[in-house]
């Protein structure tokens, strides 16, 4: 469980980033947050792994107290917590094995690591991970000669090698072309489903909320002003979140070809 007590974020210039946030999102559950661009949605999945430090309020995951947590146990704390960004954030001069063994390195005893020892256990478990996203075959494949959805995809692979018990995703599909964004978007959904990570994901797009989520949590500025099922979501209520009518650019375009990988 994932738990918000009145947080409030304040950045060092000022800028509120958080405004009094309550909320709880269960183990297990699959919560897409969405608003326009400056809502609040990177600073909230920011907190929860102690990226981006409370200013008031309190922050509690998996029973653990992230505001005012020593570094000890934000170690410990974003260990289990896998994080996948835009940009994917992969070392793509290197192999895609060896990008899902940086998943098991919290895991790995400092001398191990220090002498680039993979102990078979993570090998495994890099292994597993990359099978679970169907790409296993390309593990000896440089990160560099992937497309960008394969790239995504060893992204949640990494993740997967931390054996997390929380999935945060800050605009996971962001620079993919829309075939491959539903792609990733379903990989993501499904690992929920198959392994019960609590995953949060944030999204521009109005369609893929309310085709992948359990719940929709809708930010603006700093604020949750809306939370219910994709059903609630229609129209007026995205309308209502945004502050404005709806664009086509709020919507992810027809699929029209099938998956690029
Ligand atoms: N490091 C930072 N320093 C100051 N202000 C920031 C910083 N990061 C984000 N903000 C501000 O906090 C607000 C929320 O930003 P953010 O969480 O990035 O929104 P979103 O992810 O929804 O676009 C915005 O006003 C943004 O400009
Ligand atoms: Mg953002």
């Amino acid at each position: 469980m994932i738990r918000f007590d009145d947080v409030t974020v304040r950045y060092p210039n000022g800028t509120v980033g958080l405004d009094s946030i309550d909320l709880e999102i269960p183990d297990g559950q699959f919560v897409v947050v969405v608003g326009l661009s400056g809502a609040g949605k990177s600073t909230l999945v920011r907190t929860i792994n102690g990226l981006v430090p409370v200013t008031s309020g309190s922050l509690e995951v998996s029973g653990q107290r992230v505001d005012g947590a020593s570094k000890k146990s934000l170690r410990q704390l974003r260990g289990k917590i896998g994080m996948i960004f835009q940009s994917f954030n992969l070392v793509t001069r290197t192999s895609v094995l060896n990008n899902v063994l940086v998943g098991r390195l919290h895991a790995t005893p400092t001398l191990y690591s220090l002498i680039g020892h993979h102990r078979r256990e993570d090998v495994e478990i890099a292994f597993q991970s990359l099978e679970r996203v169907g790409i296993v075959e390309k593990a000896y494949v440089r990160a560099s000669q992937l497309s960008g959805g394969q790239q995504q995809r060893v992204a949640i692979a990494r993740a997967l090698a931390q054996e997390p018990t929380v999935i945060l995703a800050d605009e996971p599909v962001a620079s993919l072309d829309p075939p491959t964004a539903n792609m990733v978007m379903r990989d993501l959904q499904r690992i929920n489903r198959e392994l019960g990570i609590t995953t949060v994901v944030n999204l521009h797009f109005l369609d893929l909320a309310r085709n992948y989520a359990d719940r929709i949590i809708g930010m603006r500025a700093g604020a949750i002003v809306f939370d219910g099922t994709a059903a609630e979501a229609d129209d007026a209520v995205f309308t209502s979140i945004y502050g404005r009518s709806l664009t086509a650019d709020d919507m992810l375009p027809a699929e029209a070809a099938p998956a690029s990988e």
